[in-house]
């Protein structure tokens, strides 16, 4: 394969920042370079085993987090509410599901964003997009705008700040199944939703001893549930300088992360961020939106996986409530015919984004993104019912959700309105499932597997 970190380089690129000192981003490169990679390889073969599992029906995916991470929520607290709601809403769709379900962060890392336009105007000014804390900031000044290669050492910081903190969590017991306390989130017993989380916690503990009891002893595995990062893999000179080779094992990986994902506005065959992934051993997600033909997907999966690795590809659907019931089902052909396993995870945020103007409330008359909760769950409903028809596996969600009282998406147990969505709505980005939210769509979802297996 002829192949290597930057072969990008020399295939058109989307979505890179404009820099005004290109030497300046090369310095901040080659720093990069000599700094300690954030990941394991180790780690990464483990997540793509148990990929590989996924894609058989065998295990079930979890990933989420914010759309775009800050620095400023590089924080103790906002790092532990992260992993507390991707903890509770995978205890919920163990016991749904009855399979092991694999965590996933869109964090440590998540700092950089692809936008659809490159400018925005505001009162008469233009300036630069914000595209994430690695390029630039979302203050509206011109300084402010101006992209800076500096911040990627930030994010890198930050990144392994974040990794550090989740990292000595986990090794303290912090995920530990035998104690679901330790990750209550203080809302669970205000909740609509508290009385079926609770008996779903019981039941899986009585199980979990019921185990120990036949094998005598802990089951370890339990005692220690990990965490794996991921994010867009999207500023190439980032990504390259993050990507070594490692004694012992063959290849070249990408230790900025575990699982890197390919974007919906840079999935494009023969131009950079295709070039660069396709060389890469770390299990890959790809995003397939509504208007992605399937032919394309088909060939960016023998682009990406020619040998048709076990775990190494997962697509991650993204087509709306509205989308679809029309879109899916000529993928999973496509794909299915060219012979790919892969593992399909539904994304139901992308597709159903939407602008609302709200008519009262504190953002009266002022624009807001939001998405509605009916449209979020409809998504993911249809697409358990495509995959079913299909043949195929849903392996996995993929969600756009924070560990806080957030409001930014309508709909719910507590029945957000537009009217709601300016009292506590803090996304620089997307807009983002509140933990009530996340934990409710989590049991949705539980329910249904839990009714299909037993069908
Ligand atoms: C994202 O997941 O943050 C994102 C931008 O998604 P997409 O590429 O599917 O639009
Ligand atoms: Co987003």
């Amino acid at each position: 394969m002829d192949w290597n970190p930057s072969s990008w380089q020399s295939r058109p690129t989307r979505q890179q920042p404009d820099y005004a000192n290109p030497a300046a981003l090369r310095g901040v490169c080659e720093q990069l370079r000599k700094l300690p990679p954030l990941v394991t390889s180790w780690e990464i073969e483990s997540l793509k085993s148990q990929l590989a599992e996924a894609a058989e029906g065998r295990r079930f995916l979890l990933q989420g987090g914010d759309c775009a991470e800050s620095f400023d929520d590089c924080t103790p607290g906002g790092i532990a509410n992260r992993l507390k709601i991707l903890l509770q809403m995978s205890v919920v769709l163990t016991h749904g599901a009855r399979r092991r379900v694999t965590r996933v962060g869109r964090f440590a890392g998540q700092y950089a964003k692809p936008r659809s336009a490159e400018m925005e105007t505001r009162a008469g000014t233009s300036l630069p997009t914000y595209r994430g804390d690695n390029v630039n900031s979302a203050d509206f000044s011109a300084t402010a705008r101006q992209p800076d290669p500096q911040l990627l050492l930030r994010g890198h910081e930050r990144s392994a700040m974040t990794l550090n903190f989740i990292r000595a969590l986990v090794e303290g017991g912090f995920a530990d199944l035998h104690h679901p306390e330790y990750w209550d989130l203080g809302f669970v017993e205000h909740s609509p939703l508290a009385a079926d989380y609770r008996r779903m916690v019981h039941s899986i503990g009585e199980s979990l001893r019921f185990m120990e009891t036949l094998a005598g002893a802990q089951v370890a595995e339990i005692s220690r549930v990990d965490f794996f990062t991921s994010h867009e893999c999207l500023l190439l000179p980032y990504e390259e300088a993050l990507t070594r080779q490692v004694p012992r094992r063959s290849g070249w990986w990408n230790l900025s992360t575990h699982f890197p994902w390919l974007g919906l506005r840079t999935a494009v065959a023969g131009e950079g961020h295709v070039e660069y992934l396709r060389g890469i051993q770390n299990p890959i997600a790809v995003k397939v939106g509504p208007n992605s033909q399937p032919a394309r997907v088909a060939e960016l999966c023998q682009i990406i996986n020619p040998a048709n690795e076990p775990g190494r590809l997962t697509l991650v659907h993204r087509m709306g409530a509205h989308g679809i019931a029309a879109a899916l089902g000529p993928v999973i052909d496509a794909v299915g015919r060219s012979g790919q396993r892969v593992v399909w995870a539904c994304e139901p945020m992308h597709g159903n984004t939407e602008s609302v103007t709200p008519s009262s409330g504190p953002g009266k008359g002022v624009p807001i993104k939001t998405r509605k909760f009916t449209h979020i769950l409809a998504e993911l409903e249809q697409a358990f019912e495509i995959h079913q028809a299909k043949g195929s596996v849903l392996g996995g969600v993929h969600f756009e959700l924070v560990g806080e009282d957030v409001t930014e998406c309508t709909g719910g147990a507590r029945g957000l309105t537009d009217d709601d969505l300016a009292r506590a709505y803090r996304s620089q980005v997307d807009p983002r499932l509140n933990y009530e939210q996340a934990l409710e769509l989590a049991m949705l979802i539980s329910r249904r597997m839990a009714r299909d297996s037993s069908s």
